[in-house]
């Protein structure tokens, strides 16, 4: 089965031809990305009209490059995916107007994808691929969650962020140092120089006993940090805020990440979303499962953050999987609120 992804929930447009075939791994035969970084950078996040019009632009561009590169012909699609929700409502409607307008014209079905499920199934692109069950740490911009994952499609809530996520922490923090849009990979680059142990920064909830997050505070004692070094700030003083502040982000999520591995028993760690790019983050989680005995699985850096392949990949995996077969209506619509735990229901 060929699959042909489109993902367009935020910034970033993403299309994908991923072929599975039964028993088989998944293989990625093309992939093209947009990132819309630099247009949004002036305003220090994304605007979303900006990135409703920028898809349109980029989408069909994107979609021939993919069948160029993989040698595909349009007949050779059986399978249309698009990112269904969560995500910015306009954003989402350009990729699912593609896609299913796409399935009507070469006959075939289009099947809307839960845009976190890409993100959890992403690492079965890489080699080894995972085995079910797992706990799955998916931390991006806008979810930060620890999952008990039984199989595709069987996803069980073990702790979810109160406020900010991760990746809102990492950018959040990030434009208090001056730095641009998106912030997590800048901080993480000035984190290099800095020494983490030069502020005290506070790890929210991290004696709580449960699985959840809080980044919140984090933000506001940063940004005392900030106030109190005051607008000539040294760049050695920035370096070891920023270190200090990933150390924090980094320490927290390891923590309840193994906290998770020993409380489910389970030997495997599945780490993805945007965050999962952070290097310092692989170190520790590397390390703290190692202790436990416990294997971790990264999707490949480039397909951390949001990309076609994952949309494609979720898709083939649910119609592999029995659980869904698209539809060849014509007809759909996009879901931008749509919590993970209500997939099933779907
Ligand atoms: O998964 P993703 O591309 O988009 C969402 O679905 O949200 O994640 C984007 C997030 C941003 O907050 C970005 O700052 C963060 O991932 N990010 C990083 C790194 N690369 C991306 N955060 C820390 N270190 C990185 N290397
Ligand atoms: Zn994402």
């Amino acid at each position: 089965m060929k699959v042909l992804g489109f993902e367009t929930s935020c910034d970033e447009t993403g299309v994908a031809l991923v072929e599975l075939e039964p028993g088989g791994a998944p293989r990625l035969l093309g992939e093209a990305l947009h990132t819309q970084a630099r247009l949004h950078e002036a305003y220090g996040g994304v605007v979303p009209e900006l990135a409703s019009r920028d898809h349109i632009r980029r989408v069909l561009p994107l979609a021939r490059q993919v069948l160029a590169q993989s040698g595909a012909a349009l007949g050779d699609i059986d399978l249309v995916a698009y990112t269904r929700g969560p995500g910015l409502a306009g954003a989402l409607l350009v990729g699912a107007g593609v896609a299913v307008a796409l399935a009507a014209a070469l006959g075939r079905p289009a099947l809307g994808v839960h845009h976190l499920e890409g993100h959890l199934l992403s690492p079965f692109l890489a080699a080894p691929a995972p085995v079910f069950p797992f706990v799955a740490l998916l931390v991006s911009g806008g979810h930060t969650q620890l999952m008990r994952v039984a199989g595709v499609g069987r996803y069980e809530l073990l702790g979810d962020t109160l406020d900010d996520a991760a990746g809102e922490a990492f950018d959040k923090t990030a434009k208090l140092l001056g730095l641009g849009y998106p912030g997590g990979p800048a901080l993480a680059r000035l984190a290099d120089f800095g020494d983490e142990t030069a502020y005290a920064l506070p790890r929210p909830l991290l004696g709580s006993g449960d699985l959840d997050f809080s980044f919140a505070g984090l933000k506001t004692a940063v940004l005392t940090q900030v106030r109190r070094l005051g607008p000539n700030v040294c760049e050695q003083n920035r370096a070891d805020l920023a270190a200090a502040t990933q150390a924090a982000i980094v320490d927290v999520l390891v923590a309840k990440a193994l906290r998770a591995l020993e409380r489910t028993g389970l030997a495997r760690l599945v780490v993805a979303g945007g965050v999962g790019a952070n290097l310092r983050l692989r170190e520790r989680l590397d390390a703290g499962a190692a202790r436990l005995g416990a294997q971790v699985h990264y999707p490949p850096p480039a397909l951390c953050t949001d990309n076609g392949a994952m949309i494609a990949l979720a898709g083939a995996m649910r119609v592999a999987g029995g659980l869904a077969r698209g539809t060849r209506e014509g007809a759909f619509d996009v879901r931008p609120r749509w919590p993970l735990a209500d997939l099933a229901a779907a």
